[in-house]
């Protein structure tokens, strides 16, 4: 049995999402593939399940309940530590094969599960990487639920609405700095500074604003607002303290063919986002600056099971 499950690529509201604030993230058509086979013992890749790499797979396996041991082949196209959502795309892969082996696939409940191993192995987080990883498509994180419901997680006193969105046909260059940053210490570093800091919260606030925002003006095509709207997010993450030398180089190298970029996912090192009608050229000046550039596109396709 096998599965796959695509990577993601968020648009607007990282960090703040964690907090309940809205945010707005795709799928992108770079995918996981997980293989599960009965086996003797459990194995990763032919080696331990116990090695702190499988951490995420480790924990998938706990939750799907499977009933016998299983030797797992990972085999992902997202890189790891870059923002792309790689330990979200693979746990949920690893949750739709196991899942998939009795029979067909329900995406509340992957999506559900999904997040409770990303929350345990990563401390503090949102549903956002994995619903996404689970759904495909555009996804809209809100407080309240409204039109398009996919469904609800909640957490402590938080919850999240995760909905359908619909986004306009978009190609985005992504700038990969190569600096692989943990994500739990980043979100754990915004926690303490909203704690301390009520400029800091106001920031988490104006980031929910811009993130509604934002999927207005790509829903009209006003992609010189939503750039915009992406240049002050890039400056409020900073603030927040996420961000990284390397990432402003490659948000400055990006800038003058774009309509905007940012920081993409939990930041500290990862990746940029631009967004542009010129990929070539943007692609380019982000390789100049030192940057490793690919374009990406939205995938549709969420959790599926291969043939
Ligand atoms: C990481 O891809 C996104 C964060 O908002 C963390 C989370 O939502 O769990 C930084």
């Amino acid at each position: 049995m096998a599965a796959s499950a695509p990577g993601k690529l968020i648009l607007f509201g990282e960090h703040a999402v964690v907090f309940g604030e809205p945010a707005l993230c795709t799928a992108i058509n770079l995918r996981a593939e997980v293989f599960v086979r009965p086996y003797k013992e459990w194995r990763a890749d032919g080696g331990s399940i116990d090695e702190p790499r499988y951490r995420y797979v480790k924990r998938a396996v706990e939750k799907a309940k499977a009933r016998e041991p299983m030797w797992i082949e990972v085999r992902s196209m997202v890189p790891s530590g870059a923002g792309l959502g790689s330990s979200a795309a693979v746990t949920v892969a690893t949750l739709g094969a196991l899942h998939g082996i009795a029979g067909a696939l329900d995406a509340p409940t992957i999506a559900r599960e999904a997040f409770e191993v990303e929350h345990e192995v990563q401390g503090r987080a949102s549903p956002l990487d994995t619903s996404t990883a689970t759904a495909g498509g555009a996804l809209l994180v809100l407080r309240e639920p409204r039109e398009d419901l996919l469904w609800t997680i909640e957490r402590d006193t938080r919850r999240w609405c995760l909905h359908r969105a619909r986004l306009p046909d978009l190609e985005f260059v992504i700038g990969n700095t190569g600096i692989s940053a943990a994500t739990g210490p980043l979100v754990a570093k915004v926690k303490d500074r909203v704690e301390r800091d009520p400029h800091a919260a106001e920031k988490v606030r104006e980031i929910g604003r811009i993130t509604l925002d934002g999927l207005a003006a790509l829903r009209r095509r006003d992609l010189v607002e939503a750039g915009r709207l992406m240049d002050r997010d890039h400056a409020l993450l900073t603030d927040l303290g996420v961000g990284h030398p390397m990432l402003d180089r490659l948000v400055a190298a990006a800038r003058p063919s774009s309509y905007g970029a940012k920081l993409t996912g939990a930041g500290g090192g990862g990746s940029i986002v631009a967004l542009t009608d010129r990929p070539e050229e943007t692609a380019e000046t982000i390789r100049a600056a030192g940057g490793k550039a690919f374009v990406v596109r939205p995938d549709s396709v969420g959790v599926t099971k291969q043939p």
